[in-house]
């Protein structure tokens, strides 16, 4: 019998607790041994909860229990969360998890951690939600060499952005909707200024291409400046838009960054909607390779985390390998990069012509401005533009 505890009893925590529960049975025969959760460690209390006697409320009950052999931290944060992580991997308790903001900021020192214990520090949850994405990486993937990733990584901003295309709904109404079904951060802000993603695509990153990505160094923009204006925009366009969450390899150097983006509706990440959310991961042989599913939300981030459950049980006493290795990875500078950038401006086409060269006119109908598409051109090139034409309203990226 392999016995688990949850640390924090909130939307992740009870749903892995529930995934445990509903599929014990299945879990059992498929790893041969019975997995069972014996303590939950939370704050509160939960009365009239069914799994109320689980709970605790001393970590050290959990730590001291030579029978926990597999803690799943699901409070966040990095704070008591990286203690109490701390004090399980030295204990040579595994430790699985979704925290992706303990992930980006610790997941070296944490799995050097847990290899000097003969444990292991496993993190499916923290990218992509349910999506099975760093097992393929560390799985399916070995052969090849990595050399772009690109996604739409946040559930809360996709959810929000559809909302804002389908039904012109107000951002901050939707954003509170996002958190009233446990998809957001304890703190939004990390959401829709792009932080959650950035430090997704810093992990995502750093298992891709062998060394540390530091999430501080991806430059990063958030959703917050989006309106409905740029949606109608968009559709005269045929285009939609995504927050997006990219790295790539070019000649030896990588690049990273966050950013909303227009798509085509050509684009394989067009039609992810909602909460859900895709991952287009480039090999240097395979090609494209694309996963997709709910990127929040309590069941699926669950589940993620029982799947690495499962794996520790499966492989008592034995390291896991990762490819994600400590040594540091810089990033180049992004103003080389090109690309056509969608543009309000408050100007005349002849005068944006002047500036900007030949560009696609866009007629959204919104008085006092007009909306353009440039040619490709470097971010460099398109800001020196912008401050010469003087009336730019915003920019929005377009995704090659
Ligand atoms: P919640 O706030 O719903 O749950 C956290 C739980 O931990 C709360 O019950 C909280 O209690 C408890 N807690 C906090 N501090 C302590 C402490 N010191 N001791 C004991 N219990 C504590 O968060 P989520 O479940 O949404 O998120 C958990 C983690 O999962 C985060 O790292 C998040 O980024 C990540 N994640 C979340 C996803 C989602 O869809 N929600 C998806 C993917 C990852 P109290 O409420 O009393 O503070
Ligand atoms: N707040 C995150 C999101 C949770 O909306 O994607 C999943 O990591």
């Amino acid at each position: 019998m392999v016995k688990v505890a949850v640390l924090g009893y909130g939307t992740v925590g009870s749903g892995i607790v529930e995934v445990l529960k509903t599929n014990q049975e299945l879990i059992e025969k498929r790893v041969g041994e019975k997995i069972d959760v014996k303590y939950v460690l939370d704050l509160r209390e939960f009365p009239g909860d069914p799994y109320e006697d689980l709970i605790v409320h001393d970590v050290d009950v959990i730590m001291n229990d030579p029978e926990v052999s597999i803690v799943c931290e699901a409070m966040g944060g990095i704070g008591a969360a990286y203690q109490f992580t701390k004090m399980a991997l030295e204990k040579g308790k595994n430790v699985c998890t979704p925290n992706k903001a303990m992930v980006a900021e610790y997941g070296p020192k944490l799995m050097k951690l847990a290899r000097d214990n003969g444990c292991n520090y496993l993190f499916e949850a923290s990218c992509g939600g349910g999506i099975p994405i760093i097992r393929p990486l560390q799985t399916a993937l070995l052969q090849e060499k990595i050399v772009a990733i690109k996604g739409i990584l946040n559930g809360t901003t996709n959810y929000i952005l559809t909302r804002m295309e389908k039904e012109g709904a107000d951002f901050d109404a939707v954003l509170k909707d996002a958190q009233a079904l446990g998809y957001a951060e304890a703190n939004p802000e990390a959401d829709v200024e792009g932080h959650d993603a950035c430090r997704k695509i810093a992990i995502l990153s750093s298992l891709a291409y062998g060394n540390t990505v530091n999430y501080k160094d991806v430059y990063t923009e958030g959703i917050t400046k989006i309106t409905v204006e740029d949606f109608a925009y968009a559709k005269k366009l045929g285009a939609t838009i995504k927050l997006l969450g990219m790295s790539q390899e070019v000649d030896g150097n990588y690049y990273a960054m966050v950013s909303p983006f227009m798509l085509k509706n050509d684009s394989p990440l067009y039609s992810v909607n909602d909460v859900m959310n895709a991952i287009l991961v480039t090999g240097n042989t395979l090609g494209d390779t694309m996963y997709y599913g709910a990127g929040a939300g309590k069941l699926p981030t669950a589940s993620a985390v029982v799947a690495d459950v499962i794996e520790c049980a499966m492989k008592q006493g034995q390291l896991i390998p990762c490819t994600w290795n400590e040594g540091d990875l810089s990033l180049g500078q992004m103003e080389n990069d090109k690309r056509h950038f969608f543009v309000r401006a408050k100007s005349e086409l002849s005068q944006i012509e002047s500036v900007f060269g030949k560009v696609e006119a866009v007629d959204a109908g919104i008085d006092g401005e007009m909306g353009f598409v440039t040619e490709v051109m470097s971010e460099k090139e398109f800001a020196s533009k912008a401050e010469a034409l003087g009336s730019v309203v915003s920019r929005i990226r377009f995704e090659n």
